[in-house]
C-alpha cells in the first residue's frame, strides 16, 4: 500500500517564533520516517500582506536552511518553495469557483487581517484558504499537522475537497488536520490569552527563533505571570499555563513531572529554568541554520530537487482535475 502522505508548510513572513515550531516544524520532523512528506515555503500566502521584497526573498532561504537545521531531511521530505510548483495557482484557480464568497468571509484568520491590515484587504487575504485547499488537494494529503489556529483552515480544505468530489465524481483524498497536544497553542509572552505571532508588535511578547541566548532568557524574566505563586496549570493562570507548556514541550515531559519539578520554588527560579531550557534547544538549530546559510548553492539545490518532486505529484493531480471539470486537454 502507499505510503500516508502528509502536508505542511509555513509562510516566510517575519521572523518564525516558537510557536511555529512546537505547533508545526518540531511534529513535522516526527512523521517524515513513516509517511511521504511534502514540506513548503508558503511565498505565495505570505504576499497576501505587504511584504519587502528583498525581505521575503532572503527570508524564504533561511526558511529552507531552518527546515533543514529543526530536522526536516530533503532526501526524506519534499522541501521546496510553493511559487516554484505553478500548480498551485492553477488549482486555487479552479477551487474558486467551488468555493463561496459568505465562506471566506466568515474565516477567523481573514476577519482578523482585515481588522489589522484595514488599508490592504485585496482579494488574496480573502482567497488564502482556497490557496491552501489548494496545496493540501494537489498532493492528495491525507494528514495536515498544523498549529491549533489552522484548524479552520484545514476544515475548509476538507469541504471543498467533499464539494468537488460529489460535483465531478471521486478526484480528492479529503484531509484531516494533526494538531498535536502540547505545542498546538503557544502564547504570547505578554498577554497569554492570545498566540504568540511573528507579528507581534511588541518583540518581548514572541521568542523568536533567532533569539540569542540573553534575550531569550530576558524576554521569560520580563514574561507576564499570574497572581498567587503556585506553579501550576490552569485556566486561572494563563501565564503560568503557558510557560509551563512550553517548558514541558522542549523538556519533552508531562504537566504534573513540571509541577512537581517546581513545587515550592518562586516564579523568578521558574522563569529563569524556562529561559534556560529554551535557549539550550534553540542554540543547536541556530548553529545548524548558520552553516546551511553559508552554502547557498546547495541550499538551491535541495529546492530545485523538491520542487521537481512536488511538480510531478502536483501535474498528476491537475491534470485528474482538468479532466473532470472538462477542460480541452488535447487528444
Ligand atoms: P504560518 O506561517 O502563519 O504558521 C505556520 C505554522 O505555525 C503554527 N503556529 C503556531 N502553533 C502553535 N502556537 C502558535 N502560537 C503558533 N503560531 C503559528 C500554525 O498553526 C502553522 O501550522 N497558512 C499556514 C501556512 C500554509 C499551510 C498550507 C499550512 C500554507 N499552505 C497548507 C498547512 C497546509 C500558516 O498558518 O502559516
Amino acid at each position: 500500500m502507499d505510503k500516508k502522505v502528509i502536508y505542511s508548510a509555513v509562510q516566510p513572513s517575519g521572523n518564525l517564533t516558537i510557536g511555529n515550531y512546537l505547533g508545526a516544524i518540531r511534529n513535522w520532523v516526527k512523521l517524515q520516517n513513516e509517511y511521504d512528506c511534502f514540506y513548503a515555503i508558503a511565498n505565495m500566502h505570505a504576499i497576501t500582506v505587504k511584504q519587502e521584497p528583498a525581505e521575503l526573498r532572503r527570508r524564504t532561504l533561511e526558511l529552507a536552511a531552518l527546515y533543514i537545521a529543526c530536522g526536516i531531511d530533503p532526501e526524506k521530505s519534499a522541501l521546496y518553495v510553493q511559487s516554484h510548483v505553478p500548480q498551485h495557482a492553477e488549482l486555487c484557480w479552479v477551487l474558486n469557483s467551488v468555493a463561496y464568497v459568505g465562506e471566506m468571509s466568515r474565516m477567523t484568520q481573514f476577519k482578523d487581517k482585515s481588522q489589522k491590515h484595514a488599508e490592504n484587504i485585496n482579494m488574496g487575504l480573502m482567497d488564502y484558504p482556497v490557496l491552501m485547499a489548494a496545496d493540501i488537494l494537489l498532493y492528495q494529503a491525507q494528514c495536515v499537522p498544523v498549529g491549533a489556529d489552522q484548524k479552520q483552515h484545514v476544515e475548509i480544505a476538507r469541504d471543498l475537497a467533499i464539494r468537488f468530489n460529489n460535483r465531478y465524481g471521486e478526484t480528492f483524498t479529503v484531509p484531516e488536520p494533526l494538531i498535536l497536544k502540547g505545542g498546538a497553542k503557544i502564547c504570547s509572552l505578554q498577554e497569554p490569552t492570545k498566540k504568540m505571532s511573528k507579528s507581534d508588535e511588541n518583540p518581548n511578547a514572541s521568542i523568536f527563533l533567532t533569539d540569542d541566548r540573553d534575550t531569550v532568557i530576558r524576554k521569560f524574566k520580563r514574561a507576564v505571570t499570574d497572581s498567587g505563586s503556585e506553579i501550576v496549570a490552569s485556566d486561572e493562570k494563563p501565564g503560568v499555563t503557558n510557560l509551563l507548556n512550553i517548558y514541558c514541550a522542549f523538556k519533552n515531559c508531562t504537566l504534573q513531572e513540571a509541577e512537581r519539578e517546581f513545587e515550592g520554588k518562586g516564579y523568578g527560579e521558574f522563569k529563569l529554568a524556562v529561559g534556560e531550557t529554551v535557549a539550550d534547544a534553540l542554540s543547536p538549530i541556530q548553529e545548524e541554520q548558520a552553516k546551511l546559510l553559508a552554502d547557498k548553492n546547495y541550499l538551491g539545490e535541495i529546492l530545485k530537487s523538491g520542487a521537481d518532486r512536488a511538480y510531478r505529484a502536483a501535474r498528476r493531480t491537475l491534470s485528474k482535475v482538468y479532466r473532470k471539470i472538462g477542460f480541452y486537454q488535447g487528444e
